[in-house]
């Protein structure tokens, strides 16, 4: 959709809508209301909506736990005579239910399955990772990361540093923005790890930046990580069912990502992290380990040895939440329906008619934090606006009064991001006219 045909106003944003092949989609969400209106969500990058199939997807479980008990464990449990089936779709019990996401999250990333597992939140899987990635020596013992990392991963990537005896003041290493620029120094990076490479163990990197929306080169950075022979690893919170991943292909050893977000899971879903095939046979690796990565034909042996099963599965600590799984199955289920080619697709015109609104609406008041390169760049824009409304807390909150569900962060950015699954052409014209008017206020 080139921009020169792009018609201004509501009729052009309805035009676009009109034209768009995954409208229905949309019918498959619950979306938030208030005041008898349906609001404009542009928040899927913080949580993303309900599928209404989650809700479907969370009640069998519950009715098979109700019916079943402990039998919901296994694939050909029948309830007692004269109780009510808990469902009428096949299913293969709790036992091996994590199974099933192998598939839809290798497509996703750009895996295979035996390199994908869905389990923990990402900070617990950014720590286990670690516990087998960040294994520091005398000479090679540093942790370079973004200067403006979230800050959950500066959190557990310092708290690694101390947990080995060794002090972030001088074992921490951080990549800064461009300068004068919101996009992390590409020249910097080559530059840091021609000089300080040998000593680096371990690279840390988002797949897109959470705040700027910047979407690296996963390929690149990691050829260069492993040029100098440190281990590179991907916080994916950002760019799971947002852009295009080939994990495998970049050769990175491990990523972590969340799901509540793109992949609309639900609050403090159950996550996921991919493990490089090169490291998923290699069991003598150290890690962490509990009995859901143990050898699933012994589990039940209660042997003292531990003996991790092949590839990611092998990472796994505990029996996985169901009930916080579900949802993501039904969530896969309509990525797998719309695929991602399309939805890509659609997200690039969503979020270039976002960024012509704003320039349009906005011409000379609007900053685009974000690469202006589809390439690189996700769904969401991160934007400043000249002069900055002077109380940004009473600014956010009359967008949220117009209706307009996007979210503020530090320094007086505005994320919005319009969600291919979910948003149309319309939420976006809404949102831009919503923004010009309460910053006219
Ligand atoms: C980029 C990024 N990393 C890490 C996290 C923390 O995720 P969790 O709470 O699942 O550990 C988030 C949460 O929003 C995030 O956006």
């Amino acid at each position: 959709m080139a921009a020169t045909k792009w018609l201004p106003g509501a009729a052009g944003a309805r035009a676009l809508d009109a034209q768009d092949e995954l409208a229905d989609f949309r019918r498959e969400f619950e979306l938030p209301r208030e005041r008898g209106r349906t609001l404009t969500y542009l928040c899927g990058h913080s949580l993303g909506l309900l599928p209404r199939a989650a809700r479907r997807a969370v009640n069998t479980e519950i009715d098979r736990w109700a019916a079943l008990g402990v039998d919901g464990h296994f694939a050909d449990a029948r309830p007692p005579r004269g109780r009510p089936r808990p469902s009428r779709e096949p299913h293969g019990g709790w036992l091996d239910y994590h199974a099933q996401f192998a598939a839809p999250l290798a497509e996703l990333v750009g895996a295979y399955r035996d390199e994908v597992v869905a389990m923990n939140t990402l900070t617990v899987n950014l720590h286990l990772m670690l516990a087998t990635f960040f294994r520091p020596t005398k000479d090679r013992y540093k942790i370079l990361i973004e200067r403006d990392a979230f800050s959950s991963d500066r959190y557990a990537i310092e708290s690694q540093l101390k947990w080995h005896g060794l002090d972030p003041s001088t074992a921490l290493l951080e990549l800064g923005a461009r300068p004068g620029g919101f996009d992390l120094d590409r020249e910097r990076y080559e530059a840091l790890l021609a000089q300080e490479g040998e000593r680096v163990a371990l690279v840390m990197l988002p797949g897109v930046q959470y705040l700027s929306g910047e979407r690296l080169d996963l390929a690149e950075y990691a050829a260069t990580a492993r040029r100098y022979g440190c281990a590179i690893g991907f916080d994916l919170a950002h760019a799971i069912g947002n852009v295009p991943i080939a994990l495998h292909d970049s050769g990175a050893d491990f990523a972590v990502w969340c799901s509540y977000k793109y992949l609309n899971a639900g609050p403090g879903a159950v996550g996921g992290c991919f493990v490089h095939r090169r490291h998923g046979e290699a069991r003598e690796l150290p890690r962490l380990a509990g009995w859901w990565g143990h050898d699933r034909a012994r589990r039940f042996l209660m042997e003292p040895q531990h003996s991790p099963l092949r590839g990611a599965e092998g990472w796994q600590l505990s029996n996985p939440p169901i009930l916080s799984l579900a949802p993501l199955a039904a969530s896969l289920a309509l990525f797998s329906a719309a695929g991602m080619k399309r939805l890509r697709r659609k997200s690039v015109a969503l979020t270039r008619y976002l960024q012509w609104q704003l320039e349009r609406e906005l011409a000379g008041r609007v900053r685009i934090l974000t690469p202006a390169d589809p390439a690189r760049r996700g769904c969401h824009l991160a934007v400043q606006f000249q002069p900055a409304p002077r109380n940004a807390r009473a600014f956010a909150a009359r967008l949220r009064t117009a209706g307009i569900v996007a979210d503020w962060r530090r320094p007086n950015v505005l994320r919005l991001a319009p969600v291919p699954l979910y948003n149309r052409f319309r939420d976006v014209y809404a949102a831009v006219q919503a923004v010009r008017r309460t910053l006219d206020a």
